[in-house]
């Protein structure tokens, strides 16, 4: 897919800002785009084609992504590699089983030739092309804490940041964060949108905490495969499919693969880098109280009373 001349926008005209890895991302449709994906996020809103069976897997950054790609992936192929050990998520990283369709779309790449097809979306719900929406597909998204969400992206970005870029003080991450002014941001707007959606059409958005799938993934995988249209048989039930799937994706399953310890995603990405703790409430251990106050604050104003995050 080619984005046509007409449809290109004047970079320029947009607002810019200094990512938290990033040099440049541009205000882009109401959510701060990466430069190096506002080509693919263009192609992919303008041109993408969604098939009736294709289930996107949609987060905001640090959110759990990587974790609910490997579970999707085990339920969505699990006939295929009903064998634990020749199983792919041991020898890939899950988000090179299930890529990123914003890449996908900038890179040119090929389309998976078999159905269902299954991506990883970081786009905000309004921006994602009329087909997605039209159509019967489904959509997973993951929602974490916000506090948690903004350690795991200050230490992560500082890791894969483009070179050259000066390291964010958490100061300064935070009050960038606090303005929504984070790749993808704002945040707020970002987990509203696939909330109301799930509420407007329970059928076509499964709305997924990470806090829900660390209390309990077995009920989760269930309920995620369920919605799917890919459920567990009774007999796969007796069989303790469902808790070899939950294990296999499990945080410290995959963080001490090989794969996950030394290979890499891309020239600057380490596969270790998805894997830091894997556990709620460590913001503990970074915000001062003046901080806790703040960002309390401003998820009352954005989420009121809603259950939206935990
Ligand atoms: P921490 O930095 O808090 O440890 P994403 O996949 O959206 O980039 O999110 C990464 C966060 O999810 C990181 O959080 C990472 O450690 C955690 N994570 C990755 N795989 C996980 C798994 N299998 N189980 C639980 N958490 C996982």
């Amino acid at each position: 897919m080619k984005a046509n001349a007409e449809d290109e926008i004047i970079l320029s005209s947009l607002p810019i800002e200094r990512g938290f890895a990033f040099h440049s991302m541009y205000l882009f449709q109401e959510f701060w785009c990466p430069s190096t994906l506002i080509e693919g996020v263009k192609i992919f809103h303008k041109q993408f084609q969604a098939k009736e069976s294709d289930i996107f897997v949609a987060s905001f950054p640090k959110s759990g992504t990587t974790w609910l790609k490997a579970i999707t992936f085990a339920i969505v192929n699990r006939q295929s590699f009903s064998s634990i050990d020749n199983h792919p998520l041991l020898t890939s990283n899950p988000h090179q089983l299930i890529p990123f369709i914003e890449i996908m779309c900038r890179d040119d790449a090929d389309w998976p030739s078999t159905e269902p097809r299954v991506f990883g979306t970081h786009t905000p719900l309004p921006s994602l092309p009329n087909s997605i929406m039209e159509c019967n597909c489904k959509i997973i998204y993951i929602c974490r804490n916000p506090f948690d969400i903004f350690v795991s992206a200050w230490i992560f970005f500082d890791n894969i940041k483009q070179e050259s870029l000066t390291p964010l003080k958490i100061e300064e991450a935070f009050e960038m964060y606090c303005n929504g002014i984070i790749e993808f941001g704002p945040w707020w707007s970002h987990m509203v949108g696939y909330w109301k959606e799930s509420l407007a059409k329970p059928d076509k958005v499964l709305f997924l905490k990470y806090e829900d799938l660390k209390d309990d993934a077995n009920f989760q995988v269930k309920r995620i495969a369920e919605f799917l249209g890919f459920p567990f048989t009774q007999e796969e039930e007796n069989n303790q499919v469902i808790e070899s799937i939950s294990k296999l994706c499990s945080f410290e399953e995959m963080k001490n693969l090989e794969v996950n310890k030394s290979g890499l995603l891309f020239p600057s990405v380490e596969n270790k880098s998805f894997f830091r703790k894997g556990e709620s409430r460590d913001w503990v251990n970074y915000f001062s109280p003046s901080m806790t106050e703040k960002l309390s604050q401003i998820m009352e104003e954005k989420f009121g009373e809603s259950e939206m995050t935990t």
